[in-house]
């Protein structure tokens, strides 16, 4: 008589980021080499188990093969569906957040699953200690572009999109060139400056705003009429859309309903009206990057990355290691403690080797 399997329920929360289809599949193929595993995916982060019916499928072979390629999550997501707070729409149109937690553990364990990886950011791992407190055997996978968790040295997604933001950036400083403009580029790091200060080294950026250091406009009108008096005639800036002026706030849009964050967007516009206002001559064009950073294929170390941490996650799951967030430290695959994965935050520091060397290529942060 075949040995009944056990089983892994995987889920991808919060934004999208290249690498969650490496992660599942890398889940999937490690889960099948096992044989005793079986491995199978929640739609739209927990809601798959919520929501009746319930949206739950295999990982078979056939569904996981190739998609370490794409972008995306085959299993789709979202960033509104948090079981510790979970949104109810009232009929008057106003959201009351409910806690389903209880609801989802014993469902999970209802439907005979005995793990589940939970691949998501910072509000994802957080969830997930709270269910593991309340006797979940959970794992967290983390990811995110802006790179901004501490407990791993990297996130995957990050370096895709670095590229994509340097591969934008390129395109920009010809054309600047070509009408000796002012560009302004704003990519995505709510809180922390990560893409933007890699973009910038790799672009060769005259200026690089990001949210850890508030800048002071007229150093900035400053830097770049000392730019045209040279006679180059153009400058490239890079911005995270967290960033904010001295004695500034963010700039946000408008929240929308059961979202967990207000959504940002927009700062660039505010720097270049800033720059106006402080005098700056020349023309000045804007370019709002957005979710343009966080599509398409993952870059071969992302998927490396990803894939790496989708083995771990499993393994961690077949040896009964649970409550813990994979994570790569001094270039190992490794993991820590859940309450570790959520402690810190991970920011640029102003007084990093990385701050240092750009400030040292001549890149003005503004302050
Ligand atoms: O946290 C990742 C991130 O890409 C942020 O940089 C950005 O502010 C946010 O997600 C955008 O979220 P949404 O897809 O909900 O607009």
């Amino acid at each position: 008589m075949e040995e009944q399997k056990k089983k892994v329920l995987v889920l991808t929360g919060g934004g999208d980021c290249p690498g969650l289809n490496a992660v599942i599949r890398g889940i999937a193929k490690r889960a099948r080499k096992e044989k005793t595993w079986e491995a199978y995916g929640s739609i739209e982060a927990f809601n798959g188990v919520l929501n009746e019916p319930q949206q739950i499928i295999k990982l078979t072979q056939r569904k996981t093969a190739g998609i370490h390629v794409k972008g995306g999550t085959i299993l789709k997501t979202t960033n509104k569906a948090n079981p510790l707070k979970f949104p109810e729409i009232q009929k008057d149109g106003s959201v009351k957040e409910i806690d389903r937690s209880n609801e989802l553990v014993t469902k999970i364990k209802k439907l005979g699953f005995d793990a589940v990886i939970n691949i998501g950011g910072d509000g994802s791992q957080k969830i997930s200690k709270v269910l593991f407190d309340q006797g979940l055997n959970i794992i967290g996978v983390p990811k995110t572009i802006d790179n901004d968790l501490s407990a791993t040295d990297m996130t995957f997604g990050f370096q895709t999109a670095v590229q994509i933001a340097t591969d934008s950036f390129d395109k920009l400083v010809t054309t600047a060139e070509s009408h000796h403009r002012v560009m302004i580029m704003e990519v995505m790091g709510r809180d922390a400056g990560w893409i933007a200060i890699h973009t910038a080294i790799a672009g060769g950026a005259e200026i690089c705003i990001i949210p850890e250091i508030p800048y002071d406009i007229e150093k900035l009108v400053k830097r770049i009429d000392a730019r045209y008096k040279l006679g180059k005639g153009f400058v490239n800036i890079v911005i995270a859309e967290g960033a904010k002026a001295k004695d500034g706030t963010i700039v946000s849009r408008s929240g929308e309903k059961g979202s967990e964050h207000v959504r940002l967007g927009g700062v660039a516009f505010q720097l270049s009206q800033q720059l106006k206002d402080a005098g700056c001559k020349a023309e000045i064009r804007e370019t709002v990057l957005g979710h343009i950073q966080r599509g398409g294929t993952p870059t071969a170390f992302d998927r490396v990355l990803a894939t790496l941490f989708g083995v771990k996650a499993m393994e961690l799951v077949i040896h009964g290691e649970f409550g813990k967030m994979v994570a790569l430290k001094n270039n190992n695959i490794s993991y820590v403690s859940l309450e570790e994965a959520t402690r810190e935050s991970n920011f640029v520091n102003k007084d990093s080797f990385l701050v240092k060397a750009a400030k040292g290529l001549g890149i003005s942060f503004g302050d």
